[in-house]
């Protein structure tokens, strides 16, 4: 089977301004590279609001720091009269790697549909940037339909115009964990990991469904982490609380110690 690097995303939403995220990442780096953190053998990337993009950019260029970092959302427009968008164009040339696309908080209060998931992921995809897929289902959503059925439709929905050689990555964040204390079971990101690897698999192959990471997202802390990493199908987490204090992001990343 093939080895997938796990990723360690942390997600700010709208947290910490331009200032305090060079004094975070900053702060971050050194903190597991004094842990000795091999970031070969786990990736980590955060991913502020977009008026920090510029400087976490500079500083990680100018100290060559291992992090990854990327976008929060990104327009699914290149370019025009789209007063407040964003491009993936800008994001690029700001060398993001990533981008968050369907956040349930998108979806939730941005009034989102999977179409525009789908138009967002092949915008990112034309500038080579790697989208990070978000699906979850609401408790109301598990109580009626079930655990897979919701993000395993919205997962179908977000591919629309994926082709088969694309890198992405997918993320589960079911709604009613995000922010709750209160995450899936382990079985319960496996069980919904497993059947959205179904689907990467019909829709795009086995081979890329292979190397493609699932993360798990929803109330992810250092007491936690290694439960969800020891699944087969889970190969990573995108945290929102947890990764705005150093020292717990820092922990989670170093999951295996
Ligand atoms: O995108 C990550 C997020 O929605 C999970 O938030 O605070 O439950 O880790 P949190």
């Amino acid at each position: 089977s093939v080895r997938r690097t796990p990723l360690i995303a942390g997600n700010w939403k709208m947290n910490l301004d331009h200032l305090q995220a060079i004094a975070f990442v900053q702060k971050l780096a050194w903190t597991l590279k004094d842990a000795g953190h091999d970031f070969n053998t786990v990736e980590v990337a955060v991913f502020p609001p977009f008026t920090d993009l510029r400087s976490v950019q500079t500083l990680v260029s100018a100290d060559k720091l291992p992090l990854a970092f990327g976008a929060q959302d990104v327009s699914e427009h290149e370019s025009g009269a789209y007063t407040g968008e964003i491009s993936a164009v800008f994001l690029s040339k700001l060398e993001c790697r990533y981008v968050i696309i369907g956040h349930s908080e998108r979806r939730t209060l941005h009034a989102e549909t999977d179409e525009q998931v789908a138009a967002k992921v092949a915008a990112a995809l034309a500038q080579n940037l790697s989208p990070i897929i978000c699906v979850g289902e609401t408790a109301e959503d598990l109580e009626q339909h079930g655990p897979s059925a919701i993000p395993v439709t919205q997962l179908r929905a977000a591919l629309a115009h994926v082709s088969t050689a694309a890198d992405i990555v997918v993320a589960y964040e079911p709604v009613w964990a995000i922010g709750s204390g209160q995450a899936a079971t382990p079985e319960q990101a496996e069980q919904v990991a497993a059947a959205l690897r179904a689907v990467l698999v019909d829709v795009l192959g086995e081979d890329v469904a292979a190397k493609t990471r699932i993360l798990y997202g929803g109330s992810v802390k250092s007491g936690n982490i290694a439960s969800f990493m020891r699944e087969p199908n889970v190969d990573g987490a995108l945290v929102g609380g947890a990764s705005l204090d150093v020292d717990e992001f820092a922990a989670i990343v170093r999951y295996q110690k």
